[in-house]
């Protein structure tokens, strides 16, 4: 694993709101916490939605995410513990399993199932979805698997682990990259009473979910489970993170598109128009 000591930045962002998101079910009944709901859209584009899952209760994830369509966006998955079996119209398949990544452009159309391949347990994880620009929201659907050991990692000189989900940071590219929204996805293990850094544009629209622990951006703590969205100020060209006991969070930022959204459940397009294509695409079995 690389170490590596971290860019200076001039200015961190602050934390402009907490967000403690909404006990809901999905798919067949999986219990999860919506934590970036529909009135966010705009205010963290490109991000259109983080669901986090967390439970040792069968009971709430053992029926999963039977087939199920999706247009115009991404979808990404990060499974910190469990397994889950994904299969879709495009003829992918996978096993997500700890510190794994899915990574699915639904573009044009896929239908996908995500099921649990465990009958106890814990499941522990997050999906996010990352809009996608109107001139790629037909683009053919995508796919890849990036099981745990795939995911750049490095470690501070002081200790801070950050795995790379998407983005760079500190130099050290991640699994993925994309053109136009530039996401940034990155894990971070923060040891007590250590300051970080990582660096990302003032434009980006930016927020960080606490998944264990508790964590502070200048002075302003964001509990376990809760959700911190960072203040865009112009100048502030990253974020400082530090932590009283041993914590760890996801950072995600990314540029906006400043496009219309709209929204019908699991299709993500720009017109009402092309929400009544979608639909009409999907029942006249269009989608792969
Ligand atoms: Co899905």
């Amino acid at each position: 694993m690389n170490t590596i000591t971290p860019v200076a930045i001039n200015e961190s962002r602050s934390i402009e709101r907490i967000i403690e998101g909404i006990a809901t079910s999905d798919g067949a009944g999986v219990k999860l916490t919506r934590v970036l709901t529909g009135n966010l859209q705009k205010r963290l584009d490109p991000f259109l939605m983080l669901d986090a899952f967390r439970s040792d209760d069968p009971d709430d994830y053992i029926a999963g995410f039977p087939n199920h369509p999706h247009r115009g966006f991404e979808t990404v998955t990060y499974m910190l513990s469990g397994h889950m079996r994904h299969r879709d119209s495009a003829g992918h398949e996978g096993l997500l399993e700890n510190g794994g990544v899915q990574w699915m452009t639904a573009g044009r159309g896929v239908i996908h199932s995500e099921i649990p391949e465990q009958e106890d347990g814990m499941m522990e994880g997050f999906q996010l979805w990352l809009n996608l620009p109107a001139k790629n929201k037909m683009m053919d659907p995508w796919y890849r698997d990036f099981p745990s050991a795939s995911i750049p990692e490095y470690v501070t000189q002081q200790g801070v682990k950050v795995r790379v989900i998407a983005g760079t940071s500190n130099g050290v590219a991640g699994a993925v990259s994309r053109e136009i929204t530039l996401p940034l996805y990155l894990d971070i293990h923060l040891p007590s009473r250590i300051e970080f850094s990582t660096k990302f544009p003032d434009t980006y629209n930016a927020f960080i979910y606490v998944y264990s622990g508790a964590v502070s951006v200048k002075g302003k703590q964001v509990e376990s489970h809760r959700m911190g969205i960072l203040s865009n100020q112009s100048g502030a060209d990253g974020v400082t993170l530090s932590a009283t006991e041993e914590s760890r969070l996801i950072l995600v930022a990314g540029k906006p598109l400043n496009e219309p959204i709209v929204q019908y459940g699991p299709f993500v397009m720009n017109t009402q128009q092309e929400i009544h294509q979608a639909l009409s695409d999907f029942n006249n079995g269009q989608f792969a």
